[in-house]
């Protein structure tokens, strides 16, 4: 029987603190201020942005969503981006995505002023994670890595499994285990024998968005079982792992809801407080 990694209780404790220091920074005059970008009627994309608020309210940092239409421009878009870059009392700038598809996201998150990405989705902050000068990392692979370190167990000389390549969550944790000094394969829908390798990992990420994909044919006994996977599936919120199939063989595994996600919001908090103490 494995440990359940407590996403929801480590966030609570986590974001405890956050709110210490933002009443910290507010003592002082200063009250981090988080803009998200929303544009058109994407249901998940306005659940997220709502959650994010709240999150923000929780800790009392200020929030403000800027609604667009879906079909604002691409020209329109940048231009309210140059404008909360210029603002001020803006520290963090989050555009949701996805973007409509006549909006270029690499073009839109490109011009986002670096200090107030607090997604940490710019190349230059992607440059900086790879050489091990992050400061804005991105939300999710930010909170596993925190996941992963509740556990208590040692990360260095172990073999990682991440399963997923894509640049917000499987290519950045697989930089961020390595600089603990895993030992990391990034596996991907082209891998051959994908069991025979994920069965190898002592810590096994799954970030590919197939619901109860890896059952314990993929899981090596007492490997930590991180899942990023969220699908609604008939009304109900479902991992890429099938818990109840591996949770016997792990030794600690995710759940979903209540593991990787609330630690993503937790993380884009931490980060929007690093933005607006200007540590960045
Ligand atoms: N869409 C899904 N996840 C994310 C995220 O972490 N940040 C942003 N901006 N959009 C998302």
């Amino acid at each position: 029987m494995s440990i359940i990694i407590d996403g929801k209780a480590i966030s609570k404790r986590i974001r405890e603190s956050i709110k210490r220091k933002v009443d910290e920074c507010k003592m002082n005059g200063l009250i981090p201020n988080l803009s998200v970008v929303l544009v058109g009627e994407d249901p998940a994309s306005k659940v997220y942005a709502r959650n994010k608020q709240k999150a923000c309210k929780e800790v009392g940092i200020k929030s403000t969503v800027v609604k667009l239409e879906e079909n604002t421009s691409e020209q329109e878009l940048l231009e309210i981006i140059y404008r909360l870059n210029q603002d001020n009392t803006i520290h963090g700038i989050l555009v949701q995505l996805p973007l409509p598809n006549h909006i270029d996201e690499k073009r839109i998150i490109n011009a986002i002023d670096l200090s107030k990405d607090v997604d940490g989705f710019h190349p230059m902050h992607s440059g900086m994670l790879m050489n091990g000068q992050a400061i804005l990392e991105p939300c999710t692979p930010k909170g596993i890595i925190r996941l992963i370190e509740e556990t208590k167990q040692n990360i260095e000389g172990k073999n990682a499994v991440v399963i997923g390549r894509s640049n917000i969550v499987g290519k950045p944790v697989a930089i961020m285990l390595l600089q603990k000094n895993a030992t990391v394969t990034i596996a991907h829908s082209r891998t051959e024998n994908l069991a025979k390798l994920a069965s190898t990992a002592d810590i096994l990420v799954v970030a590919i968005g197939k619901p109860r994909f890896i059952d314990r044919n993929y899981v090596k006994e007492g490997a930590i079982v991180i899942d990023v996977g969220i699908t609604s599936v008939n009304g109900a919120l479902v991992g890429d792992v099938d818990f109840d199939d591996v949770k016997e063989k792990a030794g600690y595994i995710t759940p979903v809801p209540g593991g990787v996600g609330p630690m993503t919001i937790t993380m884009l908090l931490e980060n929007t407080l690093i933005a607006a103490k200007g540590a960045i």
